[in-house]
């Protein structure tokens, strides 16, 4: 069979929008072959673009060329077909052109193809990775299809909020000095000046408030960022910012104008109102109530602290836990009892071990029998004041987690949280919850390297009244740092900034820098401060995570185009790959193990 070429023909129409009314209308269509059927004296050809599927129709009427033509054509095949629109003879209600057909007078086939490795379905169940290594045939899927069309209309929709609000849209460099803090960066030789590096940017971070040094007062870009760190669902190494900066503003001026853009992205894209302001929540209380800085707030099964209450008790695993400095938390996974059996709970300690959690306690109450694997440790009026505590039933299951190291405990049970909800079905995905968290710690301990690291970035601004324990107590210290969360998703963070350099260097002074590694890695930064400095602050958004939660999709990697995988690579290309020994050369680079 030959290749053709377009010749005079020029579409006239997307297959997909085509209705009742266009019968009698002449017609051009373009697409791929999704599938051919041949009935002997009739052919039909389901062909697809990216608003639909158009039936078109060969049958005894049809040219002989045309319709031997048409009998060689198979799946994928690109053509173009010219011919009118007519009814049906039997509709087909599932498709949204299933009234009508093209009935075809002249056909190009312009480009043939082999016999795609799987079959180009909305749910192909093909796995993931023969999917990602024929990325150009994965993403003619309709669904692939349609998130990264809902994509655009995101960005759209961003690049109008802002402009309206007065962002400026400035592209600040991808090739930048290295300055980690936080994950590893990509580094990019220079080749002019040998041994010296670029890094890629991990976010605009720097370059931001030096526009907002520069007088630009609103900032916004859609920026790439770069972080060497392990993937997950919601990570990638290459991924995008909707990216905003602001002068002349605290907190509540960036929480504003950010939920503002929220309410209007999902007026827009999901025709959804989203209530404004949303809820607040101090960090502290986050953790406290949902074991975690980015609690999902569509479900209760709140955190109980029974530290008191088991505070004089006698059982081994609440007395060490807490004799060592730490506590003990329960939830109570309401009408658990039902659906976790002993078994179903043995599993549940072998996952909840990943946390940290050295093991869970547990109480579950049947309407036959309670089994507990610790009230049998406890006198009744402990036993009692637990289950008051969880408010504890017939037919729950109550979970407790003890360990000398807090965070585990709010990690692990934070964590079982959501896992059981999920389980149980409780977790409402039709709604939308957002919340900001705030007042964040200014600073992490980094066990590895023995040191208190910022917790957002070195550049955030601590609370005004924590001023005085930056000094004395600086795990105590509250940043004006803030994130999104939807859905139990931080989908963006941010903070105003420090405007000072008194308290830069202190803040500096503060996490262990040296003044003069802190003047190598933000020297340009500091030396700007000397010459004026508004005050400024701004946030983030992780835009593949929003259009995921919008979008409803398990992973970030279902609304890029092109992802990563776990080992960081890309399958499509098989990026990253050597480079040849004059490439090297000319950088300047030998690799170690060559060496040998
Ligand atoms: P932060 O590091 O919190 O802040 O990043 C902002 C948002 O970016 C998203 N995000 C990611 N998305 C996909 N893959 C990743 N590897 C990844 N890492 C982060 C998250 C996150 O909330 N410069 C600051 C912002 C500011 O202070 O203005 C910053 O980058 O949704």
């Amino acid at each position: 069979m030959k290749t053709e070429t377009m010749g005079n023909l020029r579409r006239t129409d997307y297959c997909g929008g085509l209705r009742t009314g266009d019968c009698g209308r002449e017609v051009t269509v373009c697409g791929f072959v999704q599938r051919q059927r041949d009935l002997g004296q009739l052919i039909f050809i389901d062909l697809r673009d990216r608003t639909g599927l158009l039936q078109l129709c060969f049958d005894d009427n049809t040219d002989r060329e045309i319709f031997s033509k048409a009998f060689q054509i198979r799946s994928e095949y690109v053509l173009m077909a010219k011919g009118k629109i007519r009814e049906r003879s039997s509709v087909n209600p599932e498709l949204p052109t299933g009234e009508i057909e093209l009935f075809v007078d002249e056909l190009r086939v312009l480009s043939q193809a082999e016999t795609p490795p799987f079959e180009i379905l909305p749910d192909s169940g093909v796995k993931e990775d023969l999917r990602l290594k024929y990325r150009f045939l994965d993403l003619r899927r309709p669904d692939l299809q349609g998130a990264l069309i809902t994509r655009h209309k995101i960005t759209k929709c961003a690049r109008d909020y802002f402009d309206r609000q007065g962002f400026i849209d400035i592209e600040t460099p991808m090739l930048i000095k290295s300055t980690p803090e936080g994950a590893r960066d990509y580094l990019v030789p220079s080749r002019v000046q040998q041994g010296s590096f670029f890094a890629l940017p991990q976010s605009p971070q720097l370059y931001k408030q030096l526009l907002m040094v520069a007088g630009f007062d609103r900032y916004f870009q859609i920026a790439k960022c770069f972080r060497d760190e392990d993937l997950r669902a919601d990570r990638q190494p290459e991924f995008t910012q909707i990216d905003i900066e602001m002068s002349f503003v605290g907190e509540d001026e960036v929480m504003s104008v950010n939920e503002g853009f929220i309410k209007e992205v999902f007026r827009e894209i999901l025709d959804t109102d989203i209530p404004t302001p949303f809820p607040r929540m101090p960090y502290r209380e986050a953790m406290d109530r949902f074991g975690s800085d980015k609690p999902d707030i569509r479900f209760g099964m709140e955190l109980c602290d029974l530290s008191g209450i088991l505070s004089g008790c006698e059982a081994r695993v609440f007395r060490g836990a807490l004799d060592a400095g730490g506590c003990v938390r329960g939830i109570n996974v309401k009408g658990g009892a039902g659906v976790y059996t002993r078994k179903e709970i043995d599993k549940l300690i072998e996952w909840i071990k990943a946390y940290g959690a050295k093991g869970l306690a547990y109480t579950r109450i049947t309407p036959d029998a309670v089994s507990s694997s610790f009230e049998k440790f406890l006198s009744e009026a402990e036993t009692e004041n637990v289950r008051r505590a969880l408010n504890a039933e017939t037919g729950d299951l109550l979970l407790l987690v003890a360990d000398a190291d807090s965070a585990v405990v709010f990690d692990s049970l934070g964590a079982l949280r959501i896992h059981t909800a999920k389980r149980l079905d409780i977790i409402d995905e039709n709604r939308f919850a957002f919340l900001w968290v705030t007042d964040f710690p200014l600073v992490e301990y980094d066990a590895e390297e023995q040191r208190f690291t910022a917790k957002h970035h070195p550049f955030t601004s601590p609370k005004d009244e924590d001023l005085p324990l930056l000094e004395t107590d600086i795990a105590a210290v509250r940043a004006k740092a803030y994130d999104m969360v939807l859905n139990g998703t931080e989908i963006g963070g941010g903070s105003v900034r420090i405007n000072d350099i008194e308290l830069q260097n202190r803040m500096f002074d503060a996490l262990g820098f040296e003044r003069q590694d802190a003047e190598n890695r933000f020297g340009f930064l500091l030396n700007a401060f000397k010459y004026g400095v508004p005050p400024h602050g701004g946030m983030a958004y992780g835009l593949d995570r929003l259009v995921m939660l919008m979008l409803k999709k398990e992973s970030i990697r279902d609304v890029m185009a092109y992802p990563k995988v776990a080992s960081s690579g890309e399958l499509m290309s098989g990026a990253p790959s050597g480079v040849d020994g004059k490439q090297l050369g000319e950088l300047g680079i030998k690799i170690a193990s060559a060496e040998e």
